[in-house]
């Protein structure tokens, strides 16, 4: 099977605390989002954009996703904050991918929301294929506009994923995949 194929089929997630140093380079970055910014795009909107988190930068956005937990968990432990401010440090890099869609007389929403899912899989599949591995995560933070505005998303942008990149410290162990007879149907 060629390697491209084989990725594919074999393809795991790795969990964010077990992705080490190092992270890809800047010139891997820009590899990495310009073939994201190859997804199909209906109408070529271009409804997503890229954040690259990285060094400081994801400690700074911790100290504001633990700041946003303390103010509604007022009662959370040292340990629990700890862990709220680490959330975006555990990779060396993480990619938040900004959906952008909004409403268009062409082009359904769902459709722009699609292609930003899309550019987040292609950016997974990309610094899989660097040697990287990855885990395209959400998280209570994701949908927080006090974390969204931190970021620097306006009040209509969305997460569609924070895509967290690093070198796998373990592999990980396959798991169970939907049969094939559930999932497809030949007309
Ligand atoms: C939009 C989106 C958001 C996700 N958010 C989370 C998440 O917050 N936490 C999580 O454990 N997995 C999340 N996942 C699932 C992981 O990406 C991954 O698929 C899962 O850990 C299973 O691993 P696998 O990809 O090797 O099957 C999300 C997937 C998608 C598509």
């Amino acid at each position: 099977m060629n390697e491209t194929l084989n990725l594919l089929k074999t393809r795991r997630s790795v969990a964010p605390h077990l992705l080490g140093e190092p992270g890809p380079s800047p010139a891997e970055i820009q590899t990495l989002v310009t073939i994201a910014a190859r997804v199909p795009d209906h109408g070529r909107l271009v409804p997503w954009r890229f954040i690259a988190i990285e060094g400081e930068a994801r400690f700074r956005v911790g100290e504001v996703i633990a700041r946003v937990f303390r103010a509604d968990n007022p009662s959370a432990s040292e340990e629990t904050l700890a862990f709220e401010r680490q959330r975006l440090a555990r990779a060396p890099l993480v990619i938040a991918v900004v959906s952008r869609a909004t409403p268009h007389v062409k082009i359904p929403e769902w459709e722009q929301v699609l292609s930003a899912g899309a550019a987040c899989m292609s950016l997974v599949i990309a610094a899989n294929a660097m040697g990287y591995a990855t885990s395209w995560i959400t998280e209570w933070y994701a949908f927080d506009r006090r974390v969204l505005e931190a970021l620097g998303l306006a009040p209509s942008e969305r997460i569609a994923g924070f895509v967290h990149i690093g070198r796998a410290k373990e592999a990980p162990a396959e798991r169970p995949r939907p049969a094939l007879s559930d999932i497809l149907t030949h007309l």
